[in-house]
């Protein structure tokens, strides 16, 4: 939220920060992202700050503002999420780029993504991770039904198996205090454009369990691990 309110020179230091992280990011192999990188994969290596400055110069629309309205061209800037609709690695996008759905039938929520474009400029830099909540699990829902529904579907899944072999239906955890008082949903685990949903599920139940195994209780009492 205070992002969008600050001044541009707080912007660039985030920039520059958030492209140190994605360089750490990149250099451990932890990139989850799966559509081409539009700079040609080089965020790793460049300053962002140089590279921003660099576009600014080719673009002629640099520092012009956006303007933005639901109807805006959202494939002009989100470049990397318009192409992750045609990468074979991205099968959520895949699936529903065949189904013909826009953007906004899924980010549906025009307030905080008005508030998110209000500063914005032909220049800026779009947010490779969400940082704010635009895509209400609702809309999920009316197409494909609730948990219960899709539990159905993924019954014989073994996605999410820990180093025990214990395998747990994503969309069906077994019942208890936590899981009752966390009740977990769409949006939680699937990210429209990430290629590795397994990996984004395990992440989400990593919040509570360990990496590698779902028992609790069996090495120390019960403990609480907090979640964002
Ligand atoms: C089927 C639903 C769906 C469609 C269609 C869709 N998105 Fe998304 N998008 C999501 C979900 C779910 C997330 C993850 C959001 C979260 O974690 O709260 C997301 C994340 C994002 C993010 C945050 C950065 C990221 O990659 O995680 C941006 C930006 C974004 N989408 C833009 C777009 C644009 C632009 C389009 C159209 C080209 C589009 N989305 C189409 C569901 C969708
Ligand atoms: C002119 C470029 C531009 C256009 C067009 C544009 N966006 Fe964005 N968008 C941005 C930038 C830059 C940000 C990052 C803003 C910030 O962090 O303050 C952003 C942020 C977002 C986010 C929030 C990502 C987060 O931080 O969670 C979503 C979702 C999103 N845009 C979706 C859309 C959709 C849907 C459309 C089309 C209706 C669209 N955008 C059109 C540039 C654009
Ligand atoms: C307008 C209706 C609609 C909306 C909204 C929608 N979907 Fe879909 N989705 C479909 C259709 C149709 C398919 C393709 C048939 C199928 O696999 O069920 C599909 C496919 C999928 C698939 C299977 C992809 C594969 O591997 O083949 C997943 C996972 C999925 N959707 C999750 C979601 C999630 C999560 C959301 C919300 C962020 C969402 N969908 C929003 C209609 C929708
Ligand atoms: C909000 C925290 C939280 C999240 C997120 C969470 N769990 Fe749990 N889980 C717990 C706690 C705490 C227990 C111990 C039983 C209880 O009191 O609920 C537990 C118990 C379990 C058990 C039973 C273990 C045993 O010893 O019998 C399994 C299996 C499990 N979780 C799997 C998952 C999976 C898979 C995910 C992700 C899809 C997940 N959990 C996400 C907190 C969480
Ligand atoms: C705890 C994480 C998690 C949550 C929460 C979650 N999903 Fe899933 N979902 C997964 C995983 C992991 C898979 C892939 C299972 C596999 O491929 O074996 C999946 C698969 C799917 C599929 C494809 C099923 C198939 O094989 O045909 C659909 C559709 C889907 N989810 C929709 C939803 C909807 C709608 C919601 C919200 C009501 C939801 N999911 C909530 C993790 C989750
Ligand atoms: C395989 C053994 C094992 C299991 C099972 C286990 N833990 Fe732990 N846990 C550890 C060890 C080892 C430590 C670090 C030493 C310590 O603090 O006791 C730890 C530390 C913690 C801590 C403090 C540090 C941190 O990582 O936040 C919390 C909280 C915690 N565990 C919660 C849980 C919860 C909740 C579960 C079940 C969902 C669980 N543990 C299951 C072995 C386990």
């Amino acid at each position: 939220m205070t992002e969008r309110t600050t001044s541009p020179d707080r912007r660039w230091f985030l920039a520059a920060l958030l492209g140190a992280i994605l360089a750490v990011a990149c250099a451990a192999g932890l990139l989850v992202g799966c559509a081409p990188k539009a700079d040609g994969g080089n965020a790793g290596a460049d300053a962002p700050a140089a590279q921003a400055t660099d576009e600014a110069e080719d673009n002629p629309l640099a520092g012009q503002p956006v303007n933005w309205t639901m109807e805006s061209d959202c494939a002009t800037c989100h470049t990397t999420e318009a192409a992750s609709a045609t990468d074979a690695a991205c099968p959520q996008d895949v699936a529903h780029e065949a189904e013909g759905l826009t953007c906004v039938q899924c980010h549906t929520d025009e307030a905080v993504l008005s508030t998110a474009h209000a500063e914005v400029t032909y220049d800026d830099k779009p947010a490779s991770k969400a940082t704010v909540a635009t895509v209400d699990p609702a809309t999920c829902i009316a197409c494909h039904g609730d948990m219960d529904e899709v539990a159905k579907l993924t019954a014989d899944s073994t996605a999410l198996t820990d180093d025990k072999g214990t395998t747990v239906n994503p969309h069906e955890r077994p019942a208890g205090e936590r899981h009752d008082e966390v009740p977990a949903t769409c949006t939680d685990c699937h990210n429209n454009h990430s290629k590795d949903l397994p990996k984004d599920a395990m992440k989400y139940c990593a919040q509570c369990h360990h990496r590698g195994t779902f028992e609790c209780g069996t090495c120390h009492e019960l403990r609480e691990r907090s979640v964002s």
